[in-house]
């Protein structure tokens, strides 16, 4: 057998098969850490210990004791991780048992891009918007090269980051939800649209800060169909034709967040050319998930409206883990028979299994990234 026809050989053994043989795959970027930004879509334990808990059955699936999430199991960014050969995110705010060697996670529950003010307490916002996720990346990045040079022999090197991989991580960001329910409940639609050029700049100033801090690589969700969470069927009767659309998600919630979204890619286009050493994509979580609310039956999950967990029956709700009263009598919110068939795990945060649907349709390259590329070569410019 001639060299040629050796590397012919060896090349149709070792191409995967989704790449034609003229166009070389590119090789994989190897992510030495992630560094997330985000709110309860992938929150991996802040909210959890700067507040109060997440109790059971919250984490009932989750392959640890601790989860800290809002899902049943796994969430999307669990499912990066996994992806990468990385393990999960510690919360940059747990103060036990963490490990930061692999990065770390700024995302909490109830997070915006943009400050509000309000107290957690009220609308349970959180106080670490965006621009406090990013001083506190900027003081976890400083503290911990400061701690790695020091050669203070109490320090635990093994669960820090090395100082040279900031650059090679990957940044990912799910964020933007939260500042469209807070929309919903204080402004009219039209002034909600004038927001949204000021909430998506915001987040090209965090993906800018990153980059002058070295960070190259960067990975981020657009928002969801927030028209689709089951909670916002709750008391609502006799409302006009058109007010929901077929699969009872509400129209005008989710053309909002089309809105938004469109003028994120369009920011992330834009940022392309302000930031010519950056890899970014930007990934249509909405286009997913509606594609899995729109098509439960034939992807074998049940309806997208029933709540896996929490008792909701007419007008009487009790939330996920709580106890209430129906009826005169004690209920505790408890889990539904069959969650890996759930689309929504609480009425607002999805269940495991359709994060992990959705994961694996958007962390494997195609019509859902733009660009259309796996996440193991996100660090690649196109
Ligand atoms: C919060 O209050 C400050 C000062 O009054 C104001 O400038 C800002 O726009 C407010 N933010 C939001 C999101 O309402
Ligand atoms: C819910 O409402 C329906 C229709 O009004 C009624 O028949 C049913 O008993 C109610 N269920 C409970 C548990 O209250
Ligand atoms: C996702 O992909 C994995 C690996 O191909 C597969 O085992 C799993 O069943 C898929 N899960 C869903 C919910 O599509």
């Amino acid at each position: 057998m001639t060299m040629g026809l050796l590397g012919l050989f060896l090349l149709l053994f070792l191409v995967p098969h989704h790449y034609s043989l003229n166009a070389q795959p590119p090789s994989s970027c190897s992510f030495p850490a992630i560094y997330n930004f985000g709110d309860s879509n992938s929150d991996t334990g802040g909210i959890s210990a700067a507040f109060t808990p997440i109790p059971p059955p919250y984490g009932q699936g989750f392959p640890h004791k601790y989860s800290a999430r809002d899902c049943d199991g796994r969430l999307i960014i669990d499912f990066i991780a996994e992806k990468l050969n990385l393990p999960y995110l510690s919360a940059y705010l747990n103060s036990l048992g963490t490990n930061y060697r692999h990065g770390a996670n700024f995302a909490t529950g109830g997070s915006t891009i943009r400050r509000q003010n309000e107290t957690i307490f009220q609308y349970g916002i959180s106080p670490f918007s965006l621009d406090m996720q990013i001083v506190q990346f900027d003081q976890f990045k400083d503290r911990t090269k400061q701690m790695y040079q020091d050669n203070d022999k109490s320090v635990d090197k093994s669960k820090l980051p090395v100082p040279e991989e900031f650059a090679k991580a990957l940044y990912t960001f799910d964020i933007g939800q939260n500042d469209l329910s807070v929309g919903f409940r204080t402004m009219s639609f039209d002034q909600m649209r004038a927001t949204f050029p000021d909430i998506v700049n915001q987040l090209a100033t965090a993906v800018k800060n990153i980059y002058e801090r070295g960070g190259r690589s960067f990975w981020i969700h657009n928002t969801g169909p927030i028209g689709c969470l089951p909670v916002n069927l709750f008391y609502k009767h006799n409302m006009p034709p058109g007010y929901f659309d077929e699969y009872q998600c509400v129209n005008d919630q989710n053309l909002m967040a089309q809105e938004f979204n469109k003028q994120l890619k369009d920011r992330v286009i834009k940022l392309r050319t302000e930031l010519p050493e950056a890899a970014i994509t930007y990934v249509d979580v909405y286009a997913a998930k509606y594609g899995l609310i729109s098509n439960t039956k034939k992807e074998g999950f049940d309806d997208p409206m029933k709540i896996c967990c929490g008792y909701h029956v007419n007008d009487t709700h009790i939330w996920c883990g709580n106890l209430g009263t129906a009826n005169g009598k004690d209920v505790y919110g408890t889990a539904c028979e069959n969650p890996s068939a759930a689309v929504s795990w609480d009425g607002v945060h999805y269940a495991e299994a359709a994060n992990h649907w959705v994961a694996n349709l958007t962390l494997n390259g195609g019509s859902f990234t733009d660009p259309p590329i796996p996440i193991t070569q996100a660090c690649y410019r196109h």
